[in-house]
């Protein structure tokens, strides 16, 4: 803590050079710091000493609220007591705890592969889905299809089945074998929705475009989160989800719902596929599985799945697939931690009955300056400004930095602001969150 002090009331543009900042514009951050060094339930402590309300659980993540004592406490007598051990030919007790535990919330969903990000468990169920399906003796299975503006982490397999530009152009060739559905979005016909829009079931059709093109023999997976959150709170249409489902049973194609943010509790339910009553094949979790506190992602696979896979010499390995700290026992602990705080305090349930007062607030902006769509799920908002001409990105980003001077916490991507606050939020918070982000609309240029 000494260290931080020092550094922090000493800090020069130097100091901040050799970190690499992810996502982020370096040079912009480095001559304008905005730095935490602390943060408690609802709020975040800066280096220049203010409290700022976090409309964003971090990156989606901090579900249960900032630095709660249960999970920290778990965390530190973890750590004293076994730091590691391996989950390669050796276990330790949390990691079998909480994959249990999560089978428990996920009926129907009886194994978990443990791993250490979204990006992580994006990759890991890529891999098994592709393997599951030569398990079964269908090897030609193998084509991956993933969504346009969909976000699935940083990982190759994740960049190749996601549908960002930016985060594409960059790298290559990516993976062979991928293709695309179109996205969802579409103002023209949805602007303004409450919860699910009306139009745009029918986009799920295109998969069976797909089959045709490539015949379902070679297909493997499809992957969507069923609510899209880094491209900009994508709300999926009625009726979307149900009918990907239903062609993906037709052909025999595993369907993977990435659930990294929709995961524990954001939707007012412990995953989307719970909230829209669909279930995929696997899901990808990370995020709220911790609270945040340590990094942790997780596949969960239905049943038959991992039987798949068991067969063979007893001593053999069955998958080929893992990561050194898949399953540490410090993520365990602090994963089993978390899930008992939101059993505890009825967070999910608390979210449900939070999100009607939430719609409320989310679309009193609508009318406000900029703001072209307001849309909203659970205890998610994306809020859509104009671009400016030529400039895109550029007014959320001005928003964005306005906002932090202000005290609150908000993400923006793109021209969009994304809104997801930890469970824990109070009304109170929520009228503070919108109050003072409708000033700040009002005066963005
Ligand atoms: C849907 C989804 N998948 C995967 C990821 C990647 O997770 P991570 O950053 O932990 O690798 C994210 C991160 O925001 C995400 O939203």
């Amino acid at each position: 803590m000494q260290q931080l002090t020092e550094f922090t009331s000493t800090l020069t543009r130097s100091d901040l050079e050799a970190f690499w900042m992810p996502f982020t514009a370096n040079r912009q951050f480095k001559d304008h710091p905005r730095l935490f060094v602390s943060a408690k339930d609802m709020h975040y402590t800066t280096h220049d000493g203010r409290q700022v309300l976090d409309g964003t659980a971090g990156l989606w993540c901090v579900n249960a609220g900032h630095c709660r004592s249960q999970i920290v406490e778990a965390v530190q007598t973890q750590v004293a007591t076994l730091d590691f051990g391996p989950t390669f030919q050796m276990g330790h007790p949390g990691a079998f705890q909480l994959a249990q535990r999560l089978t428990e919330m996920a009926p129907g969903y009886d194994h978990v592969f443990f791993a250490n990000s979204g990006s992580e468990a994006v990759d890991s169920a890529l891999k098994i889905a592709i393997a599951y399906h030569r398990a079964r003796g269908e090897g030609t299975r193998q084509r991956l299809i993933g969504r346009e503006r969909g976000y699935h982490g940083v990982g190759f397999g994740g960049i190749s089945v996601g549908g960002i530009g930016t985060n594409r152009k960059f790298f290559g060739s990516l993976l062979t074998g991928v293709d695309h559905l179109p996205h969802t979005h579409n103002l023209e016909h949805n602007a303004f929705s409450k919860g699910q829009p009306e139009w745009g079931a029918h986009l799920a059709d295109e998969l069976e475009r797909l089959v045709l093109l490539h015949d379902a023999s070679n297909i493997a997976a499809v992957i969507v989160e069923p609510v899209a959150g880094s491209t900009g709170v994508l709300i999926p249409p009625k009726g979307y989800l149900e009918r990907l489902r239903s062609i993906c049973d037709k052909y025999g194609i595993l369907l993977i719902f990435d659930e990294v943010i929709t995961g524990f509790g954001r939707l007012g339910a412990s995953f989307a596929a719970d909230y829209f009553d669909v279930k995929p094949d696997l899901i990808t979790v990370a995020k709220g599985i911790t609270n945040g506190t340590i990094p942790m992602g997780a596949v969960l696979v239905r049943q038959g799945i991992y039987d798949a896979f068991m067969h063979g010499p007893e001593h053999a390995i069955e998958l080929f697939h893992g990561y050194t700290y898949s399953g540490h026992p410090v993520a365990c602990a602090a994963g089993l931690a978390t899930l008992k705080l939101y059993q505890q305090e009825g967070l999910f349930q608390r979210a449900h009955e939070l999100s009607d007062y939430w719609e409320e607030a989310v679309h009193s902006l609508k009318g406000l300056p900029h703001v072209i769509d307001t849309r909203n799920l659970g205890l998610v908002a994306g809020i859509e400004l104009e671009p400016i001409a030529g400039k895109p990105a550029a007014r959320a980003f001005d928003c964005f930095l306005r906002c932090y001077e202000r005290g609150l916490l908000i993400r923006t991507t793109g021209d969009i602001i994304a809104l997801s606050p930890p469970l824990i939020i109070e009304k109170s918070h929520i009228d503070e969150l919108f109050g003072l982000l409708a000033e700040v609309l009002k005066e963005l240029p």
